[in-house]
C-alpha cells in the first residue's frame, strides 16, 4: 500500500526484503527504494525504484489514485534510484523529467536517455505544482557528482535522497513507529550507511548543513531514498550528521587481523590486553569472518585502529589488504594506529599496513613483527603496544 506522509504527499516506494549486499555493504535488515509522490494540479513523482522493482511503485501510485504524472524529480541517476525510470516513462510518456545538470549528463551516460525535454533546476529554483512549491539543493558529492535534494516548501518535507537513509526494509515507515530498542538498531543501521557512504564526503555534509541553516529550512518531516522517513528523531539525525561528518570520535580502538596459524591471532588478543590495562574500551575483529560494513562503522567512531596480518608470498593477508583497500576509499580521518603481524621469513606485511597508514596520514604510534610464535619477551612488547596506543588515545582527548 501507498501511505499518506502529509497531505497529499505519499510514499510509494519498493520494499527489498531480500537485499543482503549493496556493491560491498552487507544489509542485513534488506532495504527499501523510497519515491514519493505528490498530488497537486499538477503531480510530481521524487524519484523512481531499483529496476525490477518498479511494479511496487507502479501499484502504490495507482493505489493513491495518481493516474497522471506531470513531473519526474530525479534526485540522483543512481541505479537504485533511477534504475527503473525509463520503464516509468513507458508508463506515464508525457512526464517531464526534472533535475540538474550533472544528472542530465548522467542519464545520457548510464541509461543512454534522449534527455532532450529534461528541464533543469539550479539550487534555490522553484516549481509550483499549484498549491504546492518544490525547491531544490544541489548536494554535490554526498554521494554523488548529481546528487541533490528537493524541499516541499508548504509542507516543510525534505526528500533527501541518499542523505539520512539507511538499509532497513520494514513494514513501518515512520521512526515514531518503533519503540526505543527499535529505534537504537535503527540508529546503528544509520551509523552504518554513513559510514561505509557518506564518510569520504564529511566536507560537503558540512556544507550542506551550512546551507540548510543559511537558507533557513526547517523539517516536519525528512524523507530518504533509504529505510524510515524520520518525523519524531530529527534533531537526534541532523545532530549524528553534524558529529559524523566533523569527524568526532570517541575512546575507543578497533583491533584488526587475520591469521594464518593463530600466532596473529594470539597477539590481537595480547594487544588487546594492554588497551584494557589502561581502561580504554576496545573491539577485536577477524577480518575473514566479520562484517566489514559494521566494523567501518566502528572504526568511524573510534580514535585508535590496530591493524594486524601475517605475511604472505610478500604481501599483506588477503582479507586484512582487502579491508584496508575498502576503508582507504571511504577515508576515515585522525586515527591514532599501530600494525603487527607474525612471519615466517620475511614479513613484508607491517611495513605494508604501515605505507597504507602513511598515505592516510595517520599517527603511527608502534609497529611490532615477529617470527612464527611470539615468546614471552614478544608477547611484552605486544601488550605494550596495546599500551602506547590506548595512551595516545587518551592524550588525544
Ligand atoms: Fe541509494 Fe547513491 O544510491
Amino acid at each position: 500500500m501507498h501511505r499518506e506522509i502529509k497531505d497529499n504527499i505519499y510514499w510509494t516506494g519498493a520494499i527489498d526484503w531480500k537485499a543482503r549486499e549493496f556493491h560491498g555493504y552487507q544489509t542485513r535488515f534488506g532495504t527499501t527504494y523510497n519515491s514519493y509522490v505528490i498530488k497537486d494540479e499538477k503531480n510530481a513523482l521524487i524519484d523512481t525504484v531499483k529496476e525490477g522493482f518498479e511494479s511496487q511503485l507502479l501499484e502504490r501510485l495507482e493505489h493513491a489514485g495518481i493516474d497522471d504524472l506531470d513531473y519526474i524529480i530525479v534526485n540522483h541517476i543512481e541505479m537504485d534510484h533511477a534504475g527503473s525510470l525509463e520503464k516509468v516513462l513507458e508508463e506515464y510518456p508525457d512526464v517531464q523529467i526534472v533535475t540538474n545538470k550533472r544528472a542530465k549528463k548522467g542519464l545520457v551516460d548510464a541509461y543512454g536517455m534522449d534527455v532532450e525535454d529534461v528541464k533543469i533546476v539550479e539550487t534555490g529554483d522553484e516549481l509550483t505544482l499549484g498549491e504546492k512549491t518544490l525547491t531544490f539543493l544541489k548536494t554535490t558529492m554526498v554521494h554523488w557528482p548529481d546528487s541533490m535534494v528537493t524541499y516541499a516548501v508548504e509542507d516543510n518535507v525534505l526528500f533527501s535522497n541518499d542523505a539520512f537513509g539507511l538499509h532497513f526494509a520494514s513494514k513501518k515507515r515512520f521512526d515514531d513507529e518503533f519503540d526505543d530498542q527499535e529505534m537504537g538498531k535503527i540508529f546503528n543501521e544509520a551509523a552504518k550507511y554513513y559510514a561505509n557512504i557518506v564518510l569520504p564526503y564529511g566536507r560537503q555534509v558540512q556544507g550542506v548543513l551550512d546551507q540548510v541553516e543559511e537558507l533557513g529550512l526547517e523539517f516536519d518531516i525528512i524523507a530518504p531514498s533509504h529505510g524510515i522517513i524520520w518525523r519524531e528523531n530529527i534533531p537526534e539525525i541532523l545532530e549524528r550528521y553534524d558529529a559524523w561528518s566533523s569527524n568526532e570520535d570517541q575512546e575507543k580502538v578497533i583491533i584488526l587481523y587475520d591469521s594464518m596459524w593463530h600466532h596473529t591471532e594470539e597477539a590481537a588478543f595480547t594487544i588487546a590486553k594492554g588497551v584494557e590495562e589502561k581502561d580504554v574500551d576496545y573491539r577485536v575483529y577477524n577480518l575473514s569472518d566479520s562484517d566489514w560494513t559494521e566494523i567501518m562503522a566502528e572504526v568511524m567512531i573510534s580514535k585508535g585502529l590496530i591493524v594486524g596480518s601475517p605475511t604472505l608470498n610478500g604481501e599483506i593477508y588477503p582479507a586484512v589488504a582487502g579491508f584496508l583497500t575498502y576503508m582507504k576509499g571511504l577515508n576515515p580521518v585522525d586515527k591514532i594506529t599501530a600494525a603487527f603481524g607474525s612471519y615466517g621469513w620475511s614479513g613484508e606485511a607491517v611495513g605494508k599496513i604501515t605505507d597504507i597508514f602513511e598515505e592516510l596520514d595517520y599517527e603511527i604510534v608502534d609497529t611490532h613483527k615477529w617470527i612464527f610464535d611470539a615468546d614471552q619477551e614478544e608477547l611484552s612488547s605486544l601488550k605494550t603496544l596495546g599500551e602506547n596506543v590506548a595512551e595516545e588515545v587518551i592524550d588525544s582527548d
